[in-house]
């Protein structure tokens, strides 16, 4: 048995003192999990993406509390090495702190050994009401996608010098509030290079270049299941989309040939129990 990974220990991971880049992998139940963590994953992310590449949603907006401690629950009882974050979803950490730590809490009761929530400085008090709960926290900035309607769509944030700097503010406040890392999506390169060098927490990049202090990326992504969307960023390791239809596909010509299943595939009755059924030699 490994040694599991805690928020503490990848709270001081930072690139800069000369560590290797985290690797964080989404995943939503057990045999994902599985596979992620035996190919040695630092972070699991049970990802409200869930909502997209496995519920059939548009968006990520659909998904609920209730349904992020299913999949967390599921990715916990494969007991992974690495640290299980589950992503609290739209509106479970906008109401009120109160409500928020409980929502945290249902997450946490399903195994998640931390929270992931989106947004900048305005979220500072949920956090801040989580950490004094005793739950870690990640953070995430730039491209929000559960503020894809206020955000005008998926886009790029932080542009310009302007909205580079407040992001650079907006990172140090939820440092500073107690998130052991935050995530970098869909940023230039040279903003998550300058969130990155002005942060003691790591940055963990998905679309936000090279000088993060790890990267994630979407189990389906990786492994290209999903066909959907294809972001410029995803790097496809796998085909398994294609290579799964041509296998249902070889399972259902043998099964419509009668060449499925075999004897060796069919489980035998002794001749004297099939003689008093009447059936030896039928
Ligand atoms: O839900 C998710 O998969 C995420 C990652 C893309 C960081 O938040």
């Amino acid at each position: 048995m490994g040694i599991h990974r805690t928020s503490l220990a990848i709270s001081q991971h930072k690139c800069r003192s000369g560590a290797e880049p985290l690797v964080m992998l989404t995943a939503y139940d057990a045999p994902s999990a599985k596979m992620a963590d035996e190919a040695g994953a630092d972070v699991i992310l049970v990802g409200d993406s869930v909502a997209m590449v496995v519920l059939g949603h548009n968006d990520t907006m659909q998904v609920t509390i209730a349904e992020m401690a299913h999949h967390t629950a599921a990715v916990a009882r494969s007991n992974p090495e690495a640290l299980v974050v589950a992503d609290m979803p739209w509106l479970s950490y906008h109401i009120s702190p109160a409500d928020t730590v409980a929502n945290a809490a249902k997450l946490v009761r399903s195994g998640a050994q931390a929270v992931k929530l989106e947004g900048g400085s305005e979220r500072v008090p949920m956090i801040e009401a989580i950490v004094s709960a005793q739950i870690p926290v990640m953070g995430h900035l730039g491209l929000t996608p559960q503020s894809m309607l206020a955000q005008g769509g998926y886009r790029i944030q932080g542009r310009n010098s302007e909205a580079a700097l407040a992001m650079v503010a907006d990172a140090k406040a939820l440092a500073h509030a107690g998130c052991f890392a935050i995530v970098l999506e869909g940023m230039p390169a040279a903003v998550a290079r300058m969130i990155t060098g002005a942060t003691d927490v790591p940055t963990i990049g998905i679309g936000a270049g090279p000088d993060c202090d790890g990267q994630v990326l979407v189990f389906h992504d990786v492994l290209g299941i999903e066909t959907n969307l294809r972001p410029r960023f995803v790097r496809r390791y796998a085909s398994q989309y294609q290579d799964g239809v041509q296998a249902l596909a070889q399972f259902a010509a043998d099964v419509r040939r009668g060449d499925f299943p075999s004897a060796q595939e069919s489980y035998e009755m002794h001749p004297e129990e099939q003689m008093a059924l009447g059936l030896y030699g039928s």
